[in-house]
């Protein structure tokens, strides 16, 4: 397993995102939080910011969906060249068709799951999708604490995922800094979003580098 380090934006300054990207060119995700304020109760950006986003960023964009409707939203992410796109098992009605036309339409497809929802309920949906999403937080808002609860789900992902033998990605998404990163890479995380831990760091750059190598040093060779 290789760490992927996926900043979030949303804890950016929105009025110079072009240039805030730049500052994580070292990266391997650029990590989109559209939010609708009804699926969360927050409204952050939508599909014409996300198109001048893709137009300016270094990174491939992996674009998080907290929006009521996925199965009518979503594909327009990826025909808008986002090279991954989650959605919310509490959202989505029919995840299998959803999943299976992200990955026509060229896209990665991801399935988030919100701190109550059991992974145990989306196991059998696992060989469908390119990543699987434990929200470390309750979502909506960045810079929020990490939810220790969530690890025992992070385990429980993995252990599921080794049973099937898949390529499948492990994304941890919230919370996420120098001083959460190694736990949650130790229960079986190898992709991390982190939004207000790269974002407020003088130098986003080199806090990715130390997020990635702190997560690499606990990573099984
Ligand atoms: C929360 C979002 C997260 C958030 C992460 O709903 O999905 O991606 O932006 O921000 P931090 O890392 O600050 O928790
Ligand atoms: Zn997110």
């Amino acid at each position: 397993m290789d760490v992927q380090i996926c900043p979030s934006i949303l804890t950016a300054d929105f009025a110079a995102l072009g240039e805030q990207v730049q500052r994580v060119s070292n990266a391997d995700w650029l990590h989109l939080d559209i939010m609708d304020n009804h699926f969360v109760p927050n409204l952050t950006i939508g599909l014409p910011v996300v198109r001048s986003v893709l137009r300016r960023s270094p990174l491939p964009v992996d674009a998080h969906l907290m929006i009521e409707d996925p199965d009518r939203w979503a594909p327009a992410y990826a025909e808008a060249g986002c090279a991954s796109v989650t959605f919310h098992a509490e959202a989505v009605k029919a995840p299998i068709r959803l999943a299976r036309e992200l990955r026509r339409l060229g896209s990665r497809a991801g399935l988030a799951l919100n701190p109550a929802t059991p992974v145990d309920s989306v196991a059998d949906l696992l060989p469908e999708l390119d990543m699987l999403v434990v929200m470390t937080v309750e979502p909506g808002f960045g810079g929020q604490p990490f939810l220790p609860t969530c690890l025992g789900k992070i385990r429980r992902a993995r252990e599921l995922i080794r049973a099937r033998g898949q390529q499948l990605w492990l994304q941890v998404d919230g919370g996420i800094s120098a001083s959460t990163i190694e736990q949650c890479a130790e229960a079986g995380a190898d992709v991390f979003v982190a939004g207000s831990a790269v974002y407020s760091a003088a130098d986003a750059a080199a806090e990715v580098d130390r997020l990635r190598a702190l997560a690499q040093a606990c990573l099984p060779v």
